[in-house]
């Protein structure tokens, strides 16, 4: 079992599908409670939209750009805050196909030939008489694989999913691990987040809220439509001035996910000496109104602005990728992606990365041209990184500040700075520059 280092934050990531419009039952079994979770400190949250999974099932692209929107847009309204958490868009990250393809490699089929939703599939076909496997694109079949990617190139420690995934993540431990195997400790092993007292709510008919019961109530729907499906709810034919039964009644339940103790305490007395269920509902609906009504502005006012869910997404991406590169980088260079030019160098490179090897240093200078430089070099004088001219020395210097006080973290900011054909690649510069940093700081 892989568990963070006891200082660094715990990382959690969460992935969304984009299908369908959510429902008061999603707000209340997923959003709400992960939106909370977010704001636990010592947590660093990562939610995505899973738009190339969603790609496997719908080939609509109306329909995939809107549901991107409309999910994005009501996990905002609901507070997910992108400036506490990192929120993207999958198809923003060019590394995670990068990866899944790295992770392919080393994937059994058979280890595929074994997922719940790829076996479903076959034994539809044998009862069907059909091919084994008739209308099974490899995008379903190859969909553990994407989501392995997804949560390999984050770390992640801890991936909340319903029972429905607990397979998915066995499979990301189990890729990481052959992957860790061949290469080296690269991979954190993820763990499921397992939740089984997610609040589940009835929907219209009594039974649980769900979209392939036809049930629903949407969560973002207009205010006219909340109170009419409200009042529609199924309730048993007590009269006014009856005495009602609280805990059975779908309606009750739905109030309690909404209101205080003591406001359901008082709720419940009042069924028990005779509400009408009429005026019971009515004060369902208002409760749930007050809730959600600010969040329904917000979201109203994302759907009609989509440029700032998209300047958010972009934001994410930035902040995402500034994490998925260096790993990426190092993977890259794990598996033998690498610079022909790196070949000979590979010992000096393990010396310079070696603990207790000599420590590489920056030296600044100036150019023929009249420009600002430096370069970082290791023990044989050989440039690790080398950057472009600047300005002022001035410049150059907080770069260089920048670099020691922040190690392998800074490149990535730092890139367009680099001459990356003068460097020696960057995981090894990233190894060189965390060393520094440490002995610096000590
Ligand atoms: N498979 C998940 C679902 O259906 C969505 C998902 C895609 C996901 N990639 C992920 C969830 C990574 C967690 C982590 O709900």
């Amino acid at each position: 079992m892989t568990s963070p280092a006891s200082a660094a934050p715990l990382r959690v990531l969460t992935g969304i599908t984009p299908s369908g419009t959510p429902h008061l039952g999603n707000y209340v079994g997923a959003i709400r409670p992960a939106v909370a979770a977010s704001r636990t400190p010592g947590i660093e949250s990562f939610f995505f939209l899973a738009d190339l999974h969603s790609l496997i099932k719908a080939h609509d692209p109306a329909r995939t750009q809107r549901s991107t929107l409309e999910i994005a847009a009501s996990w905002l309204a609901a507070g997910l805050d992108p400036r506490r958490v990192t929120f993207y868009r999958q198809s923003d990250i060019p590394e995670i196909p990068e990866l899944t393809w790295l992770l392919t490699c080393v994937t059994g089929k058979g280890l595929l030939n074994r997922a719940h939703a790829y076996k479903a599939a076959l034994d539809k076909n044998a009862a069907a008489g059909e091919e084994p496997d008739a209308g099974v694109t490899m995008g379903l079949f190859m969909y553990p694989v994407l989501m392995a990617a997804d949560i390999l190139l984050f770390k992640a420690h801890r991936v909340p999913v319903g029972r429905d995934q607990v397979q998915h993540l066995e499979m990301a431990r189990n890729i990481a691990a052959s992957f860790n195997h061949i290469y080296g400790e690269h991979l954190v092993l993820p763990e499921a987040a397992i939740d089984d007292n997610v609040a589940t709510l009835p929907g219209l008919d009594g039974r649980k809220m769900s979209k392939s019961y036809g049930n629903t109530i949407a969560l973002f729907g207009p205010r006219e439509q909340l109170r009419k499906q409200i009042m529609g709810i199924v309730t048993d034919s007590r009269a006014p001035g009856q005495a009602k039964d609280a805990e059975s009644a779908a309606i009750f339940q739905l109030y309690r996910a909404f209101a205080m103790p003591d406001e359901t305490a008082q709720f419940k007395r009042a069924l028990a000496q005779g509400m009408a269920w009429g005026e019971a509902k009515e004060q369902v609906f208002e409760r749930i109104d007050r809730e959600i009504s600010p969040l329904r502005a917000r979201y109203e006012y994302l759907m009609t602005h989509p440029q700032e869910v998209e300047t958010a997404f972009i934001a994410g991406a930035q902040k995402a990728r500034a994490l998925a590169a260096p790993l990426m980088r190092a993977l890259r260079h794990a598996v033998g992606l690498r610079p022909l030019t790196e070949l000979a160098d590979t010992e000096s490179a393990a010396r310079t990365a070696a603990p207790d090897g000599p420590l590489p240093v920056f030296k600044q200078y100036r150019e023929a041209d009249g420009r600002f430089y430096f370069k970082l070099t290791d023990a044989q004088g050989r440039a690790l990184l080398q950057s472009r001219g600047f300005d002022s020395p001035r410049e150059a210097g907080q770069a260089v500040k920048r670099l020691q006080t922040e190690g392998a973290a800074a490149l990535p900011a730092l890139a367009a700075q680099l001459d990356s054909a003068a460097c020696q690649s960057l995981d090894i510069a990233g190894a060189a520059l965390d060393r520094l940093k440490q002995a610096l700081a000590a």
